[in-house]
């Protein structure tokens, strides 16, 4: 087989496991604008979710011009308590057969109580209330037809709490423990979940923070880009729960690799939990 057949067939298998939708909360910029690209390169179509209007209109004439597929903008807060709801009744009946949930930063960065708990909870809804109904509302879709994938972005101030983000972490921590217990539930049904656990990345909002923070060479430090840690995810979205990057990167033994780790703990401890709460 030629390697363009072979490139070929690898893209049909692509967008029957993962079509004909995907819908990326969190797409007008960095990562959640470079999952949308590499998507609709694949043939995906593509829903489009972020709170600005006009930079999701240029990322959707772009994908239409370049790889022809159909792109429908929802512009939605996600920290509001009924995003999940409009999300569902703009989506109407496209069948979402990818969701990534890469909206989720934290604007604050501060010590817990120089942020007020009003703050805070819209950081909670943003972070963890709408990732946990999007996934009850979307996974429940998929595991109906038997086939997606779920896509939770990251971070890798999930793995422990951290000085000045402590919200952040909780949140992060939320959405990784509930990805990881997903992936235990689903992946024998056909529906693959992945956590994407950043280190750092080049996007709009870390340049921003950096300069905020006044750290040196903000502007000019050389970061991992967007579309190079997408294509790992996207390669690996069949071998969740859990993607650590940089870190899985640096071992050729997958045995070895701190995601691989983590996989092995949620089966024993799954193993472990259902002796007392059953395997149903
Ligand atoms: N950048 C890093 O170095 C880094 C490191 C670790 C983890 N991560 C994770 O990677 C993901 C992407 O990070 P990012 O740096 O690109 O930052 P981000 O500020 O989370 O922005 C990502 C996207 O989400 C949208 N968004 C943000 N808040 C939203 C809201 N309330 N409602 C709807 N859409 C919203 C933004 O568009 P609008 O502003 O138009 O709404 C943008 O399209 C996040 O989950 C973050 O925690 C990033």
């Amino acid at each position: 087989m030629s390697s363009s057949t072979k490139q070929a067939s690898a893209v049909l298998a692509f967008q029957q496991k993962y079509g004909p939708w995907a819908l990326i909360a969190g797409a007008s910029h960095g990562v959640g604008a470079a999952f949308a690209q590499q998507l609709a390169a694949r043939g995906l179509n593509c829903v489009l979710v972020a709170r600005r209007e006009e930079a999701l209109r240029d990322l959707q004439a772009q994908l239409i011009e370049e790889y022809g597929v159909e792109v429908l903008l929802v512009t939605q807060d996600l920290a509001h308590a009924d995003a999940t709801s409009k999300l569902l009744a703009a989506v109407a009946e496209r069948e979402i057969g990818l969701f990534v949930y890469n909206a989720g930063g934290d604007p604050y960065i501060t010590k817990f109580l120089d942020t007020s708990v009003d703050d805070w909870s819209t950081l909670l809804r943003l972070n963890a209330l709408t990732v946990m109904a999007c996934s009850h509302a979307f996974g429940g879709r998929m595991l109906e037809r038997g086939r997606g994938g779920l896509i939770l972005v990251g971070s890798q101030a999930a793995l422990g709490g951290i000085r000045k983000l402590a919200m952040y972490s909780a949140t992060k921590g939320f959405a990784l423990n509930l990805g990881e217990s997903l992936w235990a539930e689903w992946k024998d049904r056909g529906v693959d979940v992945l956590n994407l656990l950043i280190g750092t990345v080049d996007t709009p909002t870390m340049r921003a923070a950096m300069v905020k923070l006044k750290i040196a060479d903000a502007l000019t430090m050389v970061l991992p880009k967007a579309g190079e840690i997408v294509e790992v995810a996207l390669r690996e979205l069949a071998n969740g729960p859990t993607l650590i990057h940089p870190e899985d990167l640096s071992f050729s033994d997958p045995a070895l690799q701190p995601g691989t780790v983590r996989q092995q703990h949620v089966l024993s401890k799954s193993a472990e939990a259902a002796l007392f709460i059953g395997t149903d």
